[in-house]
């Protein structure tokens, strides 16, 4: 595979679908949109693709991987489905929605992207682009968020660059995301658990269930194993300290505010990016990641966070800044 100091960066449009497809039958790298975040794709059944991938991100191999697959009967030949996790993916695919499944006795997915567990984790991505590329290649793609490991997740094609330029093989630039933030993960157990709060509210799963999701217990299951291994507290982090639920702004921060009235100090900003002026939490998540790495990048002492509200989207949100404001190891 030929990575130079550089990446080709292609336009979205069919030729570049086409050379994505002929990627990633060679075994290569490929970064696309997807709804959520940009995802770094890879031949799910060929280990050493994904190793590569590994490679590339900086990602600890005990970290599984998210197969993207076209639709439902493609994804029953990889996971096994009971009447819940099918309701949900009647509802919610394509869209922000990862579901933990059994997997399959002939699932072809390499062990190496599920990291030796019995589940699978699976979605069937909304974006047109997304879609083009996977039936294209015609087989399950492995995609974490196209960033570096520890990193925040990539909203567009510039961010894909800045971190991966030179270490993979494409990006097909689609322009901006949709959504903002990754994916919702649900563990479709014997009780059905929210893994990781995401671009699908909560609210909306649980009123096709028609119960609550259940947390997961203090992040690890049983056996002292994480029950979505990504979900490390420090995560999603900027290099500059993040403050939460700032009340009033202090001397050399930064400011990422949310609706219409500003925090006490905030005439002091040394920058100020606003998620969503009119309080709309869709598009505070669409600004979300894209604003965190402006903010990181001004030399600002630290970045004072305004309260988001926590229904809706603002789960996730609040879950991402979070991880932000732990800082990074
Ligand atoms: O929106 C998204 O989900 C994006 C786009 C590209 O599709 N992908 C994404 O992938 O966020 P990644 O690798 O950054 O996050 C996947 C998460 C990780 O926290 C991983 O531990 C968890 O899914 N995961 C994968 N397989 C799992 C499994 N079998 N059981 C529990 N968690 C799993
Ligand atoms: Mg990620």
């Amino acid at each position: 595979m030929n990575v130079g100091p550089t990446t080709p960066l292609l336009p979205a449009n069919e030729a570049a679908v086409a050379a994505a497809a002929r990627c990633l039958v060679a075994g290569g790298l490929v970064a696309f949109p997807t709804e959520t975040v940009y995802g770094l794709g890879a031949d799910a059944t060929n280990p050493a693709a994904i190793a590569r991938l590994y490679a590339a991100k900086g990602r600890p191999a005990f970290n599984p991987l998210i197969a993207h697959v076209g639709d439902l009967v493609a994804a029953m030949r990889i996971a096994r489905f009971d009447a819940q996790a099918t309701a949900l993916a009647q509802v919610f695919w394509p869209g922000p929605l990862t579901l933990v499944l059994p997997r399959t006795k002939d699932c072809a997915v390499a062990d190496l992207a599920t990291a030796g567990l019995d589940t699978i984790a699976i979605r069937v991505p909304a974006d047109p682009v997304a879609r083009a590329i996977l039936r294209a290649f015609g087989g399950p793609v492995v995609a974490p968020s196209a960033n570096l490991s520890g990193h925040v997740s990539p909203t567009s094609a510039a961010h894909v660059q800045s971190d991966l330029a030179g270490r993979i093989d494409l990006i097909i630039d689609g322009g901006a995301v949709e959504v903002g933030v990754e994916s919702t993960i649900v563990g479709c157990f014997e009780a059905p658990m929210l893994l990781r709060a995401g671009g699908l509210p909560r609210e909306e799963i649980e009123r096709v269930l028609g119960r609550r999701l259940v947390q997961p217990p203090d992040d690890t299951s049983d056996n002292g194993q994480p029950l979505a291994p990504g979900m490390l507290a420090a995560h999603y982090a900027p290099r500059t300290p993040v403050r939460l639920n700032a009340g009033r702004l202090e001397a050399g921060e930064a400011l990422l505010a949310f609706g219409s009235v500003l925090v006490p100090g905030a005439d002091t900003a040394t920058m100020i990016l606003n998620l969503s002026p009119q309080s709309n939490l869709a598009e505070a998540a669409a600004n979300l990641f894209g604003y965190l790495r402006l903010l990181d990048t001004t030399g600002a002492r630290g970045i004072a966070v305004m309260p988001v509200p926590q229904h809706g989207l603002g789960e996730a949100i609040n879950d991402r800044l979070r991880r932000a404001a732990m800082g990074r190891e």
